[in-house]
């Protein structure tokens, strides 16, 4: 299986996380670097995000675009009329282009859910022409406080999630280093990485907890075969953590991605 993300529909994607991965866009790209022509790929592109951002750069004569979900491919679709994005369903680990066809690849929050991430790494490069930037990020481990906050409240006011929910483990590629490992290791020169720093910010308790829970994933199945009692219980629990001691309204938490780029 390529790919270990649990996916539950375009729109739902979109508000637990396209929203985050549209902001987190634009600085990843100005820490990879967009070549000024050429052709470039979307490796891992989910409903667009990277893809409509590459597309604001005039130069570029052909954005390609490739996810393992079916429904976010059709999502991207719909999402532009941009005739240079072409949008397919397909593996970032064989990815469906010669060696050195392309002038540079971008891969946003992907390489943490895919089942070998080295392998990308690798077929990053592969298809890259010599002298052109591959770049990939990845949220940090621990770098999600808004996604902390829910789910250690989640844990402490219903332990029986432990059992149920997927465990919160370390995913791969997310700490301190392993990027630019991988990167070196696939070959790459002129290795660099950075942090990046975005802020998650929400309207109010509801904008917050309705696509964390129901965006994707297993939560809306959890909280749902709950009974009454304990599902008002749990979404009272949770919204006393997002709220702390102020009334109900808009937070902000910053939250860090790791990035790397090299040379092919
Ligand atoms: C968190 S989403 C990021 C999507 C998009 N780049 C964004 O930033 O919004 C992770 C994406 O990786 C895709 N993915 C995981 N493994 C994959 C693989 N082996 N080949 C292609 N796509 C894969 C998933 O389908 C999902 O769309």
């Amino acid at each position: 299986m390529p790919s270990n993300f649990i996916a539950k529909g375009a729109d739902g994607y979109e508000a637990v996380m396209g929203r985050w991965s549209q902001r987190l866009a634009a600085p990843f790209l100005e820490f990879a670097g967009v070549p000024s022509r050429g052709r470039v790929l979307d490796a891992g592109c989910g409903t667009g995000s990277l893809s409509v951002a590459l597309a604001a750069h005039p130069g570029l004569e052909a954005i390609e675009a490739l996810d393992f979900e079916e429904d976010f491919v059709a999502a991207l679709k719909k999402r532009t009329a941009d005739p240079r994005i072409s949008a397919r369903r397909g593996d970032v680990c064989a990815l469906p282009y010669e060696d050195g066809d392309l002038d540079g690849v971008y891969s946003l929050l992907v390489l943490h859910f895919v089942s070998d991430p080295h392998q990308a790494v690798r077929e990053m490069r592969r298809v890259l022409r010599p002298g052109g930037t591959a770049a990939a990020t990845v949220w940090a481990f621990g770098g999600m406080p808004s996604w902390s906050l829910f789910w250690d409240a989640i844990l402490a006011h219903e332990p029986e999630a432990a059992d149920k929910l997927p465990p919160r483990t370390k995913r791969p590629m997310t700490g301190q280093g392993e990027l630019r490992a991988a990167f070196e290791g696939a070959g790459f020169a002129d290795v660099a990485d950075s942090v990046l720093t975005i802020s998650m910010d929400y309207a109010n308790f509801e904008d917050f907890w309705y696509p964390m829970v129901y965006g994707q994933g297993a939560f809306g199945g959890f909280v749902d075969g709950l009974p009454q009692a304990r599902r008002d219980r749990l979404r009272d629990g949770v919204r006393a953590a997002y709220l702390g001691n102020d009334s109900d309204g808009p937070r902000a938490f910053a939250t860090v991605a790791l990035a790397v780029r090299g040379t092919a």
